[in-house]
């Protein structure tokens, strides 16, 4: 597949490193601010060699890196609410010029879902966005083939940054602030981590786990959600529940039609308390019981490799 890469962070610049060694062709990338576009391939090698200095790649327009010869749109911008712009809009010159679309940023799914899957149904184009929720695990690729009909419910993980910070606080005694500055010190977190630590990434991954699930059309964005973050958890708090055996950490669920992400008690040791920025994910379905997916909810090659298993399911 030719792959045009929309976003120059560390999923963008991870698919166009990995694209070749799944068998996949770069043909454009862009920071978003600019592109560079050869219908022959890029030089991949170069691109991000010049990533690395200049962090911009190329003198053209997003737009016309939306022209350029290819079949899958990767999108890989960062992830904004309301509008989900400038993503969205990427999308949707993809989609009007019939070519599939990839997504890593959460914004298009999680706060526009009813007019991505408008888009789509007037397009050649499918549109995959396992990315977006865990990282390299997959998760709304096991939703999918298990049947969504027949899950009553999906929890978990799905903030490495909160999960790294209440793991770090409970194990060494340590206060938020501290860790917070520690994570930020080793990249666990982002430059801002308003989100991670507000709750509202883990809430975007709960919302488009709930369109997945939604099987009557309704449409959920990160209004309907109930959101509480990791910010005022108190080392005494975590010393309290380890008394009891317990430990706190930030859950996201998604049932009966509602999206609630908060701090919540789990027992030590058990499967929702993963340590470190480790995710996980508890399928609980109707006639098998409970699933379990973990691992490496974040990173760059993490999630780039759902990114290009998504392009392998729309090679098949
Ligand atoms: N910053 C997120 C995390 C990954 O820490 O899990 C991107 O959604």
């Amino acid at each position: 597949m030719r792959l045009a890469v929309m976003g120059a962070g560390a999923v963008g610049g991870s698919v166009v490193e990995l694209a070749a060694d799944y068998g996949h062709t770069v043909t454009a990338f862009s920071d978003s601010r600019s592109a560079a576009i050869d219908p022959d391939g890029l030089d991949t090698a170069a691109v991000l060699d010049r990533k690395a200095t200049d962090g911009i790649v190329g003198d053209e327009a997003p737009e016309d890196a939306l022209q350029a010869p290819y079949d899958v749109l990767v999108e890989a911008t960062p992830t904004t609410l309301g509008d989900a712009e400038p993503g969205f809009g990427h999308l949707k010159t993809a989609l009007q010029r019939d070519r599939h679309v990839v997504l890593a940023n959460k914004g298009p799914v999680a706060e526009r879902y009813a007019d991505v899957r408008e888009l789509e149904a007037e397009s050649e184009g499918t549109v995959l966005f396992e990315a977006t929720v865990g990282g390299a695990m997959p998760v709304l690729s096991t939703i999918d083939d298990f049947d969504p009909e027949h899950i009553t419910a999906v929890r978990g993980v799905l903030n490495g940054t909160a999960n790294f910070i209440l793991s770090r606080m409970a194990a060494e005694g340590l206060g938020y602030e501290h860790v917070l500055a520690e994570a930020q010190d080793l990249g666990v977190a982002e430059a801002d981590p308003t989100f991670d630590v507000d709750g509202t990434d883990a809430a975007l991954k709960g919302v488009i786990v709930a369109n997945v699930l939604a099987d009557d059309g309704r449409e959920y964005t990160l209004e309907d959600a109930e959101v509480e973050g990791i910010q005022d958890i108190a080392g005494s708090a975590l010393e309290l529940a380890q008394e009891e055996g317990r430990t706190i950490r930030l859950i996201a669920e998604v049932a009966e039609g509602e999206v609630r992400v908060g701090p919540r008690l789990v027992p030590e040791n058990a499967p929702l308390a993963p340590s470190g920025t480790r995710n996980i994910v508890q399928l609980e379905t109707e006639h098998a019981g409970r699933l379990n997916i973990s691992g490496r909810g974040a990173g760059g090659p993490e999630t780039a490799s759902a990114v290009l298993a998504d392009v392998g399911r729309l090679g098949q």
